[in-house]
Formats: structure tokens, sequence, C-alpha cells
């Protein structure tokens, strides 16, 4: 473990992936904190997700994603990002600057058996979870793609499975940077 020392990983994908989860799990293994942009969001408002949406709209949240991304970057923690993070160029370009990001990739059937209308996700709180799901895949795959260093296909892994997985990558991935130096 002492290799990956000093490593502060984002992860990014999907709502219901596991960021927050796993996140918590790898920042116990990294002896790091936790920063998930949601809950920093939240205390930041002093409202819940739902309500800055009825409030402020998705683009008032969305600002205040850039401004939550940007006050953590670079902190020492483990980030869990919101899962529309990759939507704003601004975000992407932060994201694409810090090493190493990973995308948490989940199939859009897997998940919408976990989150299915989860009133605290505005996005799909209305509607049939699995179409919004695959809709949002579609337009978030490709960017989850261009900001991540390295992507889990996370298929039938669970949760002990991926952190094992994300800890060998890191591993490898600290070796590499290493002997490039
Ligand atoms: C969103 C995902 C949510 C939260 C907000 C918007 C999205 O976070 O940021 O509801 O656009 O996919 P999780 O991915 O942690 O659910």
């Amino acid at each position: 473990m002492g290799r990956i020392k000093g490593v502060t990983p984002v992860l990014i994908g999907l709502m219901g992936s596991g960021k927050s989860s796993i996140g918590r799990q790898l920042a116990r293994a990294l002896k790091l904190g936790l920063l998930d942009l949601d809950d920093y969001i939240v205390a930041q408002a002093g409202m819940s997700i739902p309500d800055i949406f009825a409030d402020r709209g998705e683009d008032g949240f969305r600002d205040m994603e850039t401004a939550a991304l940007r006050a953590v970057l670079g902190q020492r923690a483990v980030i869990a990002s919101g899962g529309g993070i990759v939507m704003r160029a601004e975000n992407r370009a932060l994201l694409k600057a810090h090493s190493p990001v990973i995308w948490l990739k989940t199939a859009p059937e897997f998940l919408a058996r976990r989150i299915n209308g989860d009133s605290n996700r505005p996005l799909i709180a209305a509607g049939d979870t699995l179409s919004r799901l695959q809709q949002l895949a579609g337009i978030r795959y490709p960017l989850y793609e261009t900001c991540a260093d390295f992507t889990l296909p996370r298929g039938d892994m669970n949760k002990k499975e991926s952190l094992a997985a994300i800890l060998e990558l890191l591993s490898d991935w600290k070796n590499e940077t290493c002997a490039r130096v």
C-alpha cells in the first residue's frame, strides 16, 4: 500500500455506480478522507439536491457543482463526484488536469434495479428509470471515457472486488509513473 501513498483519486460514473460507497472504502484503504461532491453541495446550499433542482434548476445545481469541484480538487482526499460532473466542458478540463480519475463503468440495466425511482435523484425521479439511464449513458459514456485515466468495468464485480481491482490499478499506475520519472 505504501506505493500508492499520496494518490488522490476522483471517482466518476453514472448515478448508483458506487462512487460514494466504494469511495468510502477506497479512502479508508488509502488512509484519506472522502469528499463527496453531492454532500459538499448540500452542506454549502443548506438544502437537499431535489430542493436545489426545484429552486435553482439544473443549471443552478451545475454552477454549484463546478464551484464544489474547484474547491475540492487537489485536497488530500478521495473525491466521489456526482454522475453529471462531466456535462460541463469546464469540469471535464479540470478532471483531465487531475490524475487519477477512475470511471466506475456500470450498465444501466444493473443501475436501474438499484436506484429505481429514487426521489433523491431528480433526473430519474419521474418516468422510466431504465430508459432515462440508457439515455444518460448514451450522452455520458463518451465523456466519462475522455476524462478517465482508468475504466473499471464493474460487470458483476461486487464492491469488495471493485475495491481490490482499483487498488491494483493504482498500484500499477504508481509504479509506471515512478519508472518514468
Ligand atoms: C446527478 C447525479 C447525482 C446528483 C444529481 C445529478 C446526475 O449524484 O449529483 O442528482 O446528473 O447524474 P450521484 O451520481 O451521486 O447519484
